[in-house]
């Protein structure tokens, strides 16, 4: 698409999170936030939406509503529970002083970077009852009424606090089994006041997480040959901006039918991901997606778009997607690390060299481009190649 203000034509400032009426048993269930106080007389405001959470509770739930409904996908067929392993990265060898240990592990992470945009990270130093913490503190936000929950539904896609439900109903026909907290963790941290220990956890976790990323940011810049700090230089990463996604995918009675989020490449740089023990994110590999299996006490770790920028394409952010089950709640908390919100990044010239490859990305700022996937249905690396050179 080339005229932006096209593409962001689904901004939506401050319009609630409605959605049409279509099946009469979704009325009764809660919605999010207050309903609205003054209801125009001639056009009645269509009910809040429900969440996933509310609706998969309703007593008898046998079928799923049809604005859940996907036709059926061909690329469900085509999942692979591969034997090759995702890669893992030891992240005390990426730190390690032993320069012999540090060099290989460089060398492992460009590869996994390049051969999968997924890897595991282990020893990574944050104690996992921090982890563990931070997955039930989420869950008890999702347990709050609806009402409490409420009050964090966001106005406009980069408020620091947003709940909400699906990816962004707004503009979309058919809504994904998922409920969402989003709050930005840096450069300024936010935190809903309920649960109460939410804030204190959530501050010591992101800031330790941050100091996870920055060493891996480091390691990817040495592994594509640049200075170690030339991406934190380049993104002015002191300031980058953390935002934690936390994602509830309640049991599903017909998960064939439902989707928990959609094919898409994270906008940032760097995501590191933690789940409870169920199964559900799926990750393109050579052309077959992948169940990634938990891992305890590790990161998931996923480069996003702005490394794919930066590297000019040498390493590529990559499609991944939440299914759901009919057994298990799901909580995954997302960690995305971006550059500062005002840093337009443009690929590394030194990549760019003799002519053999030529610029492939346009520098945008890194808030409108996490505006411009927010606001549009979340649809592969269509914001990607929104940016992408196509030269004269
Ligand atoms: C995300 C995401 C996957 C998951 O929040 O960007 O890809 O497993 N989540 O919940
Ligand atoms: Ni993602």
């Amino acid at each position: 698409m080339s005229n932006p203000s096209q593409f962001l034509q689904s901004r939506t400032v401050s319009q609630p999170l409605y959605r049409r009426r279509r099946c009469s048993h979704m009325a009764a269930i809660a919605p999010i936030g207050p309903q609205l106080s003054q209801p125009s007389l001639s056009h009645p405001p269509p009910p809040k939406l429900t969440t996933v959470k509310a609706l998969s509770e309703s007593p008898g739930l046998s079928s799923i509503p049809s604005i859940y409904t996907f036709p059926k996908q061909p690329n469900h067929e085509l999942v692979s529970d591969t034997k090759e392993p995702i890669p893992t990265i030891d992240f005390s060898l990426l730190i390690s002083s032993n320069p012999d240990e540090r060099s290989k592990t460089i060398r492992e992470l460009g590869k996994a970077c390049r051969d999968w945009g997924f890897f595991i990270v282990t020893n990574h130093g944050v104690p996992e009852r921090m982890m563990k913490a931070m997955i039930e503190v989420c869950r008890e936000f999702f347990e709050l009424t609806e009402e409490e929950k409420g009050e964090c539904e966001g106005k406009h896609v980069l408020d620091p606090i947003r709940y909400g439900t699906s990816f962004n109903p707004s503009v979309e026909k058919i809504l994904y089994w998922r409920d969402y907290l989003k709050i930005f963790q840096h450069p300024s941290f936010h935190s809903p006041s309920n649960p109460p220990s939410l804030r204190e956890i959530a501050l010591e976790y992101s800031k330790r997480a941050r100091g996870v990323m920055k060493e891996i940011v480091r390691g990817i810049s040495e592994s594509l040959g640049l200075e170690d700090k030339y991406i934190e230089k380049a993104t002015n990463l002191e300031n980058c901006l953390q935002i934690m996604i936390a994602n509830l995918y309640p049991s599903c009675p017909q998960p064939e039918l439902a989707m928990g989020l959609p094919a898409h490449s994270d906008h940032g740089l760097l995501t590191l991901l933690i789940q409870n023990d169920t199964v559900g994110l799926q990750v393109l590999h050579k052309d077959k997606w992948v169940n990634i299996h938990p891992i305890p006490n590790s990161f998931l770790a996923n480069i996003g778009d702005h490394i794919e920028i930066l590297s000019n394409g040498k390493y590529k952010s990559v499609l991944h997607r939440a299914v759901v089950n009919d057994r298990d709640v799901r909580i995954s908390i997302a960690l995305a690390h971006g550059p500062a919100a005002d840093a337009a990044v443009s690929p590394a010239p030194m990549l760019l060299e003799d002519g053999q490859n030529p610029l492939a990305y346009r520098a945008m700022k890194y808030k409108e481009y996490v505006e411009l996937q927010q606001s549009n249905k979340l649809d592969g690396k269509s914001c990607l190649e929104h940016i992408r050179n196509r030269g004269i």
